[in-house]
């Protein structure tokens, strides 16, 4: 395999190849999931609640994803890697460049995650045009988790169906290069898919997606807490954590994961 990059990500979505996307944290880890063909690695501020035993994502602060980005890159050798940028680090557009320009320059992440739809679009226009590659995030929003009122599914109804669908649009229109959705009804995950160019990679969002992303330790049953149910455990059946990590993108590439048991409906 070659440098992934996003032009390679929008053929694989062209072709209807899948993509196969993890969180990692680490050079032992990234180098497994190397091993097993993971397209893409995400740093996910997922490692507030993983690694530092945080009770959410929002403690996490810029410089320990810039830590994290950097033990990750050292690991890597072809995935292209997206670095979350944490809660409140990108309220305002200039601190977003301020913050995209670390996990890149000192992190060696190759794109940026930010979590929402219609508020960002400035942010995500002057991102772009300063030549940062944007993921946007939409559906549940760990960062906004004390508003939503907990991790629950959401474009459940008419109304923030419609609106999920017009951000995701807008968040193209700005210049995002890759979308999000988490925990969103499958069959509102497959029209917006549809609908956009860039790929659309699912967590809790059904198998129409154009590819998956998992958090490492869920997938692996590591997470001491009960796991979501869009979670599946790959080391179950399997005899080592590169086998799980093989068999994850195996059934992503074939469509087989998720199943209607680890969708919502
Ligand atoms: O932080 C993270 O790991 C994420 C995934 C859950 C998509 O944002």
């Amino acid at each position: 395999m070659s440098y992934v990059t996003t032009a390679t990500l929008i053929q694989m979505k062209k072709q209807g190849e899948k993509i196969a996307v993890l969180t990692s944290y680490d050079a032992s880890f990234t180098a497994l999931l190397e091993n097993a063909g993971i397209e893409v690695i995400l740093i996910g501020d997922s490692l507030g609640m993983v690694i530092q035993g945080q009770e959410s994502t929002l403690p996490v602060a810029v410089e320990e994803m810039v830590y994290h980005t950097r033990c990750v890159a050292r690991g890597r050798r072809n995935a292209l890697l997206i670095a979350d940028m944490p809660f409140m680090s990108y309220s305002l557009a200039n601190q977003a460049l301020g913050t995209a320009g670390r996990l890149m320059k000192d992190g060696g992440a190759h794109m940026v995650k930010l979590e929402g739809g219609a508020t960002q679009l400035e942010t995500v226009r002057q991102l772009t045009e300063n030549g940062i590659p944007v993921c946007a995030h939409l559906g549940l929003l760990p960062q906004s988790v004390y508003k939503l009122g907990g991790y629950r599914v959401q474009g459940g109804d008419e109304a923030s169906a419609m609106l999920m669908k017009e951000d995701a649009l807008a968040l193209e229109q700005a210049g995002a290069q890759m979308l999000i959705l988490e925990c969103v009804p499958a069959s509102l995950a497959a029209k917006i898919s549809k609908a956009l160019v860039i790929p659309v990679i699912g967590i809790g969002a059904g198998p129409d997606c154009d590819g998956q992303v998992l958090v490492v330790y869920d997938m692996l049953g590591i997470t001491p807490k009960k796991a979501p149910k869009f979670v599946k455990n790959f080391l179950q059946g399997n005899k080592s954590v590169q086998d799980a990590l093989t068999a994850y993108v195996k059934e992503v590439k074939a469509g087989s994961f998720p199943d209607s048991d680890h969708s919502f409906q």
